[in-house]
């Protein structure tokens, strides 16, 4: 993304700062997976979407008004050894010339700098409770002002969480933003059509999860969050992530799986049949599960509120497990006494952007949020029969099915970013018969 995206931003926020404040927000801390092996790196998205910097041990601050020095980038020094392990940093130089900070100081030395930043402002905007080890770092630094107030020091009255403003903007997309989650969502769209093609009886669930692997790497992408490929009643477990069973004749698998893109995220779910077909069971619970997510897709747009498309969605399920004989009664009693959620048991989508369960509001007060131009939400209907619900006829038992898209409000209604991927059955059915050539049975046999 280019620099003066990240500008943008950091002006914006000060513009809303009020005045004598003060914002710090920390880089991400690596995260030991065992021994002495790290989790891969991911920078922390506040920190990111100010910064656009990706290193570690990084602070940035923002002091609006503070003349020569607005923004401040505490970073690693250059450390031509711990370069030669670690690959190249850009030390205080490069945060300035590159990274667009006024100014730049070594990490190690923020005990000594930051305290003089803070002393005398009114307001420090600080997300308190994110990261304990840099809340017990504010705290000595307040206390290190605190100790000078017989010099005449002023230590800051208020803690101000940073989320309020910083939230706010992140939850509207600007068109570099959604030119990185268009991207995103193609580069899924591409795994998800090829699992669907090279998918047969026989194969293990995370072969399919490694096409997906593939595809991302492939783009220089990483997955936004653990891959759910779930055949059969594996579908039925809404996190289910160890991926290891086998791929069924008959059975349906539903992969929840999404990449992000220079830190935007996709995901996307799609339910198909492994062998191709769906059966009369699977194509019925489907249908409904489609026809919910379309009546849901077909409430966003400016003006309607956060909540429409979930209820959308709930009359659509409710009255078509009613059809099935799934549920008994109306779709007025069974809304009104929620036994829907014992088949639909979870909300209809949550905004996507940097997190895949971005930030933003989804309340103003007690109000739904009213959806505007730039937001982008997942629209995620599923229903899900567990083997041995009791009171449903066997024959729908272990059936579970999710469809998910990632949505932007546009002027004049959405935009589905993830709609390279078939989600009608016949267009589905089409696209796997026509993947009959890259099946390993068949390349095995050639
Ligand atoms: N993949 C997580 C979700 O659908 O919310
Ligand atoms: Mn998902
Ligand atoms: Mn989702």
């Amino acid at each position: 993304m280019n620099q003066k995206e990240f500008t943008k931003r950091r002006r914006q926020l000060t513009r809303m700062m009020e005045s004598d404040s003060i914002a710090i927000v920390p880089a991400a801390s690596p995260k030991l997976r065992n021994g002495d092996a790290d989790y891969p790196y991911r920078q922390d998205s506040d920190f990111y979407y100010l910064t656009g910097f990706a290193e570690p041990d990084s602070v940035m601050v923002l002091v609006p008004g503070r003349g020569h020095a607005e923004y401040i980038l505490f970073c690693r020094d250059r450390d031509p050894k711990a370069e030669a392990w670690d690959g190249p940093r850009a030390g205080t130089d490069g945060a300035v010339e590159e990274f667009g900070a006024d100014d730049a100081f070594p990490i190690a030395d923020i005990n000594e700098i930051l305290p003089g930043l803070m002393e005398g402002k009114e307001r420090v905007y600080y997300n308190v409770g994110r990261n304990p080890d840099f809340d017990r770092k504010i705290m000595s630094w307040v206390n290190s002002i605190r100790a000078k107030i017989k010099n005449g020091a002023h230590v800051p009255g208020e803690f101000v969480s940073l989320d309020y403003l910083l939230h706010d903007m992140r939850l509207y997309k600007s068109r570099a933003e959604i030119t990185a989650m268009r991207k995103a969502a193609r580069i899924s769209a591409e795994a998800h059509r090829r699992a669907m093609m090279e998918c047969e009886p026989g194969m293990q669930e995370y072969e399919l999860e490694a096409l997906f692997l593939h595809t991302f790497r492939s783009h220089q992408a990483y997955p936004a969050y653990n891959s759910i490929v779930g055949g059969g009643p594996n579908a039925c477990i809404l996190h289910y992530t160890s991926n290891s069973d086998t791929l069924e004749d008959g059975e349906l698998v539903l992969i929840d799986a999404g990449c992000e893109y220079d830190f935007y995220a996709s995901d996307i779910t799609r339910t198909f049949p492994v062998n191709g077909r769906f059966s009369k069971e699977q194509r019925a619970i489907y249908d409904v599960v489609l026809k919910a997510q379309k009546a849901a897709i077909d409430k966003i747009k400016p003006g309607n509120h956060w909540n429409e498309p979930h209820e959308a969605a709930v009359r659509a399920v409710t009255s078509g497990l009613i059809k099935l004989g799934i549920l008994k009664g109306t779709q007025r009693q069974r809304i009104k006494d929620e036994s829907y959620q014992k088949f639909f048991i979870h909300r209809t989508g949550h905004w996507i952007g940097m997190d895949v369960h971005d930030v933003g509001d989804y309340k103003v007060g007690d109000e739904w949020r009213v959806l505007e131009p730039g937001m982008v939400g997942t629209v995620e209907p599923g229903i899900y029969i567990p083997t041995g619900s009791r009171g449903v006829a066997k024959k729908w038992w272990g059936i579970g099915v999710r469809i998910e898209d990632d949505v932007l409000v546009t002027r004049d209604g959405h935009d589905v970013l993830s709609k390279d991927i078939p989600k009608e059955v016949d267009e589905i059915e089409a696209l796997m018969a026509g993947g009959l050539p890259f099946r390993r049975s068949r390349r095995k046999a050639a």
